[in-house]
């Protein structure tokens, strides 16, 4: 019988699975709270309850060959930094294309999903949906959870003693638009975020003066990588990922921090993070730097005391006159429709076996798509995440016992407080997390194997950036055009820019660079043996 699934949000993670569901012949039904796909790239002038809220000026911090779905190209002519409204332009296309819209349900929030009483034999769950005020219930055999994670705004006000006194304005970086309103004023900004970095460039060009105060530091990296190629196609390649993971730790860090110091030093800036070889999400900004140069921001360090008008740092300097604190803290990931005990199975944090599966469950018909966060993309991560949990729930690909997913949560968790940090428990290694869900449903690229039968290629796939189309070269929803869109990738990252061609195209030959590296020690080696 086809199995009836139910997906919450039609975001990038809820395209995905309709898509994957309908690859994989089950019946999706997706409700939207929202009137449009995209879920928050869907740029609105307000934050809305329950829904992701981006500023406008949002660029992607993936390019463009990195980010998109796996089958499906951006135009070759979109930039490779994205504006928002280019990005939801791309998703449309896709849901247009795979004729998506007809199974998603406009205006229709899903207000609770309850397991049916029968759960334990059928695994069903009673889903109530509310649209126009009227309450509807269905049955599904299946949930795929895609409401997404940025939208419950962290506010630790507890830890800002003398919060409640300030008498400026106060908000969460959700609620922040544009720039117009602050010309003038005195702004801080807690959080050295992705958003907090983006808000206090982007203010800086009107506020009088802009402070982003920080606990802990980060690395700031530019969008702009070696010879200007864009930096996660130069950083994100499964060879860098081998040598990352093989390298002793000592000179894996010592790299790692070579790299990120190299356009500028961060302890100069006062940016340099506390514990600087933690891979925690580094920040992507190419103006913050020159900001600071400037003297329009300055980072200091936490706050330690509020007063009715004025921040106290840690060390003791004071920011007089603030008009605005901007909290650019993060978000806290809930699933208001859901009993909390279901995701968070254990000491109330979220317990789901590859980020995705709930171990504890009687029946895996309970799969959360796009809670994980790496230096990859986030389309083509859901895409795999989706693509396994379909054949999880069709039954062909069925889950280890509880005790050996809950070993591997452990087990992760552990290398993941050691690698990120306890701030960043969702973080994941971009390459190895996608091919060890790839090896689940037999879509991993055998690079051996291709480097016999398909040389070229293999080069480009294992030398070259892990863009999205080596996970559909092979498996359940092959597509025949993988290959070609992989040895024609780089042509798509230079056309936007090569809008006055000079000379001849290049494009980053990382094999042979390599092959340089290597060469080197050799000829010293005979220069020497020569002379001896
Ligand atoms: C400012 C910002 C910039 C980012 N930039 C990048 C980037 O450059 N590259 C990248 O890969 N990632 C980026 N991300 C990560 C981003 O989270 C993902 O790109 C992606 O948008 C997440 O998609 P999603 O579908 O999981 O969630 P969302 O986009 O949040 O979509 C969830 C959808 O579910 C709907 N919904 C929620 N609850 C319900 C309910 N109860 N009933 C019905 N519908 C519901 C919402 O209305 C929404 O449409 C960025 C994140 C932020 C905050
Ligand atoms: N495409 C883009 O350009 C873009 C723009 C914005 C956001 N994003 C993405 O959106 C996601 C969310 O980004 P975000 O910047 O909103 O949140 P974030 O990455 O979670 O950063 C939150 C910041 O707030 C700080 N913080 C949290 N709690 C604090 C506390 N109690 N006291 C002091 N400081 C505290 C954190 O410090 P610690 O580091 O010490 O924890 C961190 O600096 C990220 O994945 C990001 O990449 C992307």
């Amino acid at each position: 019988m086809v199995k009836k699934v139910a997906i919450i949000g039609a975001g990038i993670s809820g395209l995905a699975s309709i898509r994957n569901c309908l690859e994989e012949g089950l019946e999706p039904t997706c409700f939207e709270k929202g009137e449009d796909v995209g879920g928050l790239w869907k740029f609105s002038n307000h934050a809305e309850e329950g829904r992701a809220s981006i500023y406008r000026s949002v660029f992607t911090n993936s390019s463009k060959e990195m980010t998109c779905f796996p089958d499906f190209p951006c135009p070759d002519d979109f930039p490779n930094f994205m504006h928002n409204s280019k990005l939801q332009e791309y998703i449309t296309m896709f849901a247009k294309e795979k004729n998506l819209l007809k199974y998603i349900q406009f205006k229709t929030i899903v207000s609770s999903v309850n397991k049916c009483p029968d759960f334990s034999t059928t695994g069903q769950w009673d889903v109530i949906t509310e649209k126009d005020g009227k309450k509807e219930s269905a049955v599904f055999d299946a949930i795929m959870i895609c409401s997404g994670h940025h939208v419950y705004p962290n506010i630790p006000k507890e830890s800002f003693p003398g919060i409640k006194l300030f008498k400026g304005e106060c908000f969460h970086s959700r609620d922040y638009k544009e720039p117009g309103i602050f010309k003038g004023k005195r702004v801080l900004v807690i959080g050295l975020g992705n958003s907090g970095c983006d808000i206090a460039s982007e203010l800086s060009q009107t506020a009088e003066k802009v402070i982003i105060s920080s606990r802990s530091g980060s690395w700031v990296m530019s969008r702009v990588w070696d010879e200007g190629y864009p930096w996660d196609m130069l950083t994100v390649t499964r060879f860098e990922t081998f040598l990352k993971n093989t390298l002793p730790t000592v000179i894996s860090d010592w790299w790692y921090m070579k790299q990120m110091n190299a356009r500028f030093k961060h302890e100069n800036y006062g940016l340099m993070p506390l514990n600087g070889t933690l891979r925690k999400e580094p920040v992507f900004n190419d103006e913050l730097p020159a900001r600071i140069l400037c003297g329009i921001v300055t980072i200091k360090p936490n706050v330690k005391e509020f007063t009715e008008d004025s921040a106290i740092f840690e060390d003791g300097t004071v920011f007089k006159a603030i008009d605005c604190v901007i909290f650019a803290t993060g978000y806290s990931c809930a699933y208001p429709f859901l009993d909390d005990s279901i995701i968070k199975s254990r000491d109330n944090e979220v317990t789901l076996f590859k980020g995705i599966f709930p171990p504890t469950l009687e029946k895996p018909t309970l799969a959360v798509i796009g809670l994980v966060q790496s230096l990859g993309a986030v389309i083509p991560t859901t895409d795999l995440q989706s693509r396994w949990a379909v054949q999880v729930i069709k039954g062909t690909c069925p889950l280890p016992s509880v005790k050996d997913m809950m070993n591997d949560i452990d087990e992760k968790m552990g290398k993941k407080l050691k690698l990120f940090g306890k701030s960043d428990t969702i973080q994941t290694d971009y390459v190895v997390y996608m091919d060890e869900l790839a090896s689940f449903i037999g879509a991993k690229p055998n690079i051996p194997w291709l480097f016999l039968t398909d040389p070229k290629l293999a080069l480009e796939v294992y030398f070259g950036p892990c863009t999205p189309y080596q996970f559909r070269l092979v498996g359940p929803g092959k597509w025949p055009g993988a290959r070609n869109a992989i040895l024609t990738q780089w042509d798509r990252t230079l056309k936007p820019t090569r809008t006055r061609a000079v000379s001849e195209a290049k494009r980053p030959q990382p094999f042979y660079n390599l092959l340089k590296i290597l060469l080197f020690p050799v000829l010293l080696l005979a220069v020497l043996l020569a002379f001896y």
